[in-house]
């Protein structure tokens, strides 16, 4: 969703802002701005509807200098994607500007009163109301462009990382987020600003997270300083960033997807690197050692996500069931936020997020915090607000997923719930001891198997070309890969505009057999488990109404693959690590045809990398 970059030191902020702008592309967006303030102390907004390389080409005509500046990202929430609508919003005596991610709530009444004032606006969104009322209260009791930030921020709900330019102090940046993320860069003597580090790390490791309701006073040549929206002083804790700018960069493939599909047989290591001990007996999962008194005790499990992140969850669902003998609820956190649900200290909630900014995931653990249970957070994006509202937890360790459909952070997910169930199962001394080894062996040798899925990358672009036809796809599944089929499914709508649905392969012939006939591509994980048979009989269904079968069988199946139109032959593995091998061809079929259709795979349309808005 909407990204934000901040410059104020000694060099040129503009090559850094754009720079910026264009690594927090894979959030998703569709305008672009910046905000400067040149060597005379002008401020000057330049905004474009499209792309950053849109905006780019406008600005080149320009002459522009300075050294503090802002930038933006928007995805279009309050107005739709157009020039006006874009960021910075300047304040009517285009004195100050401002950007801004996250909803002003009340916008509407804050406008209403603001007319009565005799204020008019140029956009149609939230953030130019937020901006005007600043302007508004600094003017009308004479105050420093802080303190009046901080009344209007006291005014105003909803959620909000903004950044703010004062004509009058060139020398400063105001800054202040609530529910939406906002880092500072602490360089030599220079200060960056991110809606996440992306675009910060290429200069500095040294950044400070603002906490909820905090405000930064960011100037040049001061220590940063930081105070609450009530006026109390916050000590900045300056954090260690370890990410690899590489690991931004697409190297030698044509896309991010492709790429960070083709990471995961080293993602999935460096998932269970450091977990599982050298002799293969033993996993240490520290958090859930560290709380196993609290986890043992649980009445239930409820695990809360959005997206990928709940596929894996309902993966580990059975996982922790059958491994732990704990009962475990999946739910959708924007469901579970507005449910009233039934919680208390008994329950462990686990929230599993890729970004750690999901609004909804977020808002699920705060609710569920205030009911007295304990949280156990999933999470990638190392120090995001998940893993910091949260008891404790386990990140992924499979490194920054750019792209906007999830691939690597879906198969650590659904690593870090295996091991969270063989930890918990061993600390309740219910696994026997084979299982439990056998399956940890069987963890080591998923990267080798995905790597041998990956050599067939040719054969599934090929097959891909096939389907560009299709306007729907179904996906069928059964136990562990049911969920599977749900998540290819998703890839598929996301990135190529095909409608697909995911169905366990049983309930076809509770409704949608009915879709079926020659034109239908139906995608089948058949690989050999305990309800191989069951599967089959449901692809006989499907034939004789001559549905297009493409099955995922396991190598040497010698049934499924000569009923199948199509088949993709994958390695043997057990059955409740299925899903890491049966994930990473659906991903690939997927990729394919969105390729094959031309689209933008990378950035699909209306879709954001971190959802930060509910
Ligand atoms: O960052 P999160 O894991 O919390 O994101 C949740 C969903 O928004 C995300 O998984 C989304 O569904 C992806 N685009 C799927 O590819």
């Amino acid at each position: 969703m909407c990204g934000i970059i901040g410059y104020i030191g000694n060099n040129d902020a503009y090559p850094i802002l754009i720079k910026g702008l264009k690594l927090l592309e894979y959030r998703g967006y569709d305008s672009a701005g910046i905000a400067l303030i040149n060597n005379e102390n002008l401020l000057s907004v330049y905004k474009t509807k499209g792309k950053v390389s849109e905006l780019e080409t406008f600005i080149s005509q320009k002459n522009i200098s300075g050294t503090t500046g802002i930038g933006h990202t928007r995805w279009a929430t309050h107005g739709e994607p157009s020039q006006a609508n874009a960021h910075p919003h300047y304040s009517s005596t285009e004195t100050l500007a401002l950007i801004h991610n996250g909803i002003i709530e009340n916008y509407s009444a804050i406008k209403e009163k603001l007319k009565a004032k005799g204020y008019s606006f140029q956009s149609t969104t939230d953030t130019e109301v937020l901006i005007l009322l600043i302007e508004h209260i600094k003017i009308s009791n004479n105050l420093d462009l802080l303190n009046a930030v901080q009344l209007a921020l006291q005014e105003v709900i909803g959620t909000y990382a903004i950044a703010i330019l004062d004509k009058e102090r060139p020398d400063r940046i105001i800054a202040a987020r609530k529910s939406s993320p906002l880092v500072i860069g602490i360089g030599n003597q220079e200060f960056f600003l991110g809606s996440d580090a992306t675009p910060i790390i290429e200069y500095t490791d040294k950044v400070v997270y603002l906490e909820d309701e905090e405000i930064a006073v960011i100037q040049k040549n001061e220590p940063l300083k930081i105070v609450t929206i009530n006026n109390e002083p916050s000590n900045p804790a300056i954090k260690k960033i370890e990410l690899d700018i590489s690991q931004l960069e697409k190297g030698n493939y044509p896309h991010f997807m492709l790429k960070e599909i083709f990471e995961q047989p080293e993602s999935l290591f460096n998932c269970i690197r450091g977990r599982i001990n050298a002799d293969n007996n033993h996993i240490a999962l520290s958090a859930v050692i560290d709380h196993k008194e609290k986890l043992l005790a649980a009445r239930r499990f409820i695990i809360v996500a959005c997206g990928t992140s709940w596929h894996a969850g309902l993966i580990g669902k059975q996982l922790i069931e059958s491994f732990c003998r704990i009962p475990v609820e999946v739910e959708y956190a924007s469901e579970f936020r507005y449910r009233n649900p039934v919680i208390d200290e008994k329950d462990v909630i686990i929230a599993i997020s890729q970004s750690g900014e999901t609004a909804d995931t977020l808002a699920a653990v705060e609710l569920a915090k205030t009911r007295g249970a304990f949280i156990y957070g999933i999470c990638n994006a190392v120090g995001s607000s998940i893993p910091r509202a949260t008891d404790t937890g386990s990140y992924t360790h499979v490194g920054p997923e750019i792209g906007v459909a999830s691939t690597k952070a879906f198969t650590g997910q659904v690593t870090v719930l295996a091991l969270l169930a063989l930890t918990l199962s061993k600390e309740k001394k219910i696994i026997e001891n084979s299982i439990f080894l056998e399956t940890i062996k069987e963890l080591y040798n998923i990267p080798e198997k995905m790597k041998e899925i990956l050599e067939q990358n040719e054969k599934i672009a090929a097959l891909s070309q096939i389907f560009t036809y299709a306007h729907n796809f179904i996906y069928l599944g059964r136990g562990y890969n049911f969920p599977v089929a749900l998540e290819g499914a998703l890839k598929l709508k996301e990135i190529s505009y095909i409608h697909a649905e995911g169905y366990p392969a049983a309930e076809m012939k509770h409704g949608p057999i009915a879709l079926i006939d020659n034109e239908m591509p139906v995608v089948v994980i058949a690989t050999n488990n305990s309800l191989y048979d069951k599967v089959l009989s449901n692809i006989q269904e499907i034939k004789a109404r001559k549905g297009k079968i493409i099955a995922l069988v396991t190598k040497g199946d010698k049934i499924i693959s000569q009923i199948a139109d199509f088949y993709i032959e994958l390695p043997a593995t057990l059955e409740n690590l299925d899903p890491l091998i049966t994930a990473i061809p659906l991903q690939l079929l997927a990729y394919h045809i969105a390729v094959c259709k031309g689209m933008d795979v990378d950035q699909p349309r209306n879709l954001a990398k971190s959802v930060t808005v509910e």
